[in-house]
């Protein structure tokens, strides 16, 4: 009797206290892409520092590498008024979203927590859109980064390739011993991806802006676009000429099973190995890409928080500064294989990939370049247009270089007619 007493009293208490955490987290609905087992952890990790802070996190992840189907989701999610509260939102898009008047503004969060003074300019430069924070910022990824096996390249005697002529010579001793030399897909991200790195490696960041961010037609004519294009065609024919289309993930695991011994991806990569057992700087060590060692080629991850129902403002606010918080992003960036975005961050308490990372970024908008792919050069349209063109240049052995330059020069052009209103369109361009 008294023990059920006891009992009832304890239930009674369990459920108060367990009524009482309910009142206390705000639901936030979290709209992301992380959705490979890595991507997976880090994104838990989040929610699970979120839950600490009484804030619930309620995943919305929807599938696609380098977020296209978020991206469409998100769209269609807005426009039927059902806007989730938070959403991983990144690069120009921010801009593009801030412009419709759709996003919190959170310069309280940023201003108390010296936002400012930690984060790196580029940083602050991407999460501000007309004087106004709108977006908490929480890993910088290096998409230009090679993956090579050091088992394999020890036994066939192969130093990590520093130029693309130094690649041409370890692709050739692998593949005389029967090991394909570089894994990848012949998704339309994927291969432009690996464009922009052929870019920056004949040019450097001034010339991969002028291509990229200004569109400039005369930089799709020039010779080193030229080059690069050529590239693509060359490593197209390193496979035979069939390229699968697999994920992002499956070519890490191609990596991973060591059915090939170099990959060129983003640094994402490097925690999908780690989950397939394999040991950085003893199974796989990362360098830059070919010919882009002084460079830092990035996307940034961020979040944006929906306007309008002010009463998750609290929750998204508080949200906000976690993502930003050191111990958020000391714990997130080991997990997902991005650096922090802060210059207060301790290179020592990174891996060897993520302090070259770090440390090459810490260099400055002289080094950098915003990656094309990762919606960091230029808007949503324009760079879906330019993807498109680079995938269809590599599918069709037919098309020559020059053709596909000729088609580029006559996208930009149509873009820079946009820019200046030509046709009553909304200009996010030219304000950057
Ligand atoms: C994001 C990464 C993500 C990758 C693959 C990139 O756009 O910045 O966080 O892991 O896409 O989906």
């Amino acid at each position: 009797m008294i023990r059920l007493r006891v009992r009832s009293i304890c239930g009674l208490l369990a459920a108060c206290l367990f009524a009482q955490s309910a009142q206390a987290a705000a639901p936030l609905q979290v709209l992301h892409w992380w959705t490979s087992p890595s991507e997976r952890k880090a994104a838990n990790a989040l929610a699970a520092r979120a839950a600490d802070e009484g804030i619930e996190w309620r995943d919305a992840a929807i599938p696609g590498g380098a977020g296209l189907g978020a991206g469409k989701v998100l769209k269609s999610r807005v426009l039927a008024g059902d806007a989730p509260e938070v959403a991983q939102m990144i690069g120009v898009s921010i801009a593009e979203w801030a412009d419709l008047g759709l996003l919190l503004e959170i310069d309280n969060v940023a201003g108390a927590a010296n936002w400012n003074g930690a984060l790196f300019p580029t940083i602050q430069t991407l999460i501000t859109h007309r004087k106004h924070v709108v977006a908490a910022p929480v890993g910088i990824h290096r998409v230009n980064t090679l993956f090579y096996n050091r088992a394999l390249f020890a036994q066939l005697r192969i130093a990590p390739p520093q130029s693309w002529a130094d690649f041409e010579a370890a692709a050739q001793k692998l593949k005389a011993a029967g090991v394909m030399p570089l894994a990848f897909s012949s998704e339309a991200w994927q291969v432009a991806t690996l464009f922009e790195n052929l870019v920056l490696a004949e040019s450097g960041p001034e010339f991969y802006r002028q291509l990229f961010v200004k569109r400039d037609p005369a930089a799709a004519a020039d010779q080193r676009t030229a080059d690069a294009l050529q590239r693509l065609r060359t490593i197209k024919g390193w496979s035979g000429g069939a390229v699968d289309e697999r994920s992002w993930p499956d070519v890490a695991r191609q990596f991973a099973r060591r059915e090939a011994a170099m990959m060129i991806m983003g640094d994402w990569a490097k925690p999908e190995l780690r989950d397939q057992g394999m040991v950085l700087d003893e199974d796989f060590a990362c360098a830059a890409a070919p010919g882009t060692g002084k460079y830092h080629l990035y996307s940034v991850d961020s979040f944006t928080m929906f306007a309008g129902d002010y009463r998750y403002m609290p929750a998204q606010e508080k949200m906000a500064r976690l993502l930003v918080s050191m111990p958020v992003q000391l714990e997130y960036n080991q997990l997902k294989g991005s650096v922090p975005v802060r210059r207060d961050a301790d290179p020592a308490r990174m891996d060897s990939c993520a302090r070259a990372s770090w440390t090459a970024f810490a260099q400055g908008a002289a080094v950098q370049a915003p990656s094309l792919v990762h919606r960091m050069a230029t808007d949503e349209a324009s760079r879906d247009a330019i993807i498109a063109e680079i995938h269809r240049y590599f599918l069709d052995d037919r098309t020559t270089p020059a053709e596909a330059q000729r088609r580029l020069g006559v996208l930009f052009r149509l873009f820079n007619l946009r820019s200046q209103g030509a046709f009553g369109a909304q200009d996010t361009d030219r304000r950057r």
